[in-house]
């Protein structure tokens, strides 16, 4: 079977691991100091990106995770719905969000406020991919992996209708 021959490679897994490697030593620099972080992915597509991350982070952590769906075209746009809250409380603690990409930005808007309405002492986002152009609220990314022109990527996490998941890189379909 082998990479299904209709999704050409936009980032190879060299590269990820390489990125990876980068921001693993920034968030490592950054919480040296930090009493309690915990690392908090966007089931499903973040899952790939914060195992490969957080293997390589050696300060301690905590993970969790939320899920999140975004309700149809047919009521408000950006409507985001919380699918699977977090199981830890994080009031006082250093959170990082994490994140497979950042696209309008509606999810993560509504999961930073979120978190800071619970009183986390810090809130930051990690996101693999930032495709700016299509931004409609603004996300400020801490750590942000790679930005990339307004296309459809599936691979590492990402999908198209649940497929492609697992493909070790970037990619997008080939029309
Ligand atoms: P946002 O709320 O528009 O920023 O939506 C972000 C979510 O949309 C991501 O977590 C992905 O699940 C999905 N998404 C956005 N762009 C892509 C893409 O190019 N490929 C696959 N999923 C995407
Ligand atoms: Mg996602």
């Amino acid at each position: 079977m082998g990479t299904p021959n209709d999704v050409k490679t936009l980032i190879s897994s060299d590269k990820l691991q390489e990125r990876i490697a980068e921001l693993a030593a920034a968030i490592d620099r950054d919480y040296a100091d930090s009493d309690r972080l915990v690392c908090i992915g966007v089931l499903k597509g973040s899952v790939f990106f914060l195992v490969d991350l957080l293997k390589q982070v050696t300060v301690p952590v905590e993970v969790d995770f939320f899920q999140t769906a975004s309700y149809g075209s047919a009521t408000e746009p950006g409507e985001v719905r919380i699918r699977k809250d977090i199981d830890l409380a994080i009031r006082g603690s250093d959170v990082l969000l994490i994140e497979d990409i950042v696209d309008t930005g509606y999810t993560l808007r509504t999961i930073l406020d979120l978190l800071r309405f619970r009183g986390a002492r810090s809130v930051r986002l990690c996101a693999l991919l930032d495709k700016g152009e299509r931004r409609e609220v603004e996300v400020p990314i801490d750590y942000r992996g790679f930005p990339i022109d307004d296309i459809f990527v599936v691979g590492y996490g990402l999908d198209y209708d649940e497929k492609y998941r697992n493909l070790p890189f970037i990619g997008y379909i080939e029309a």
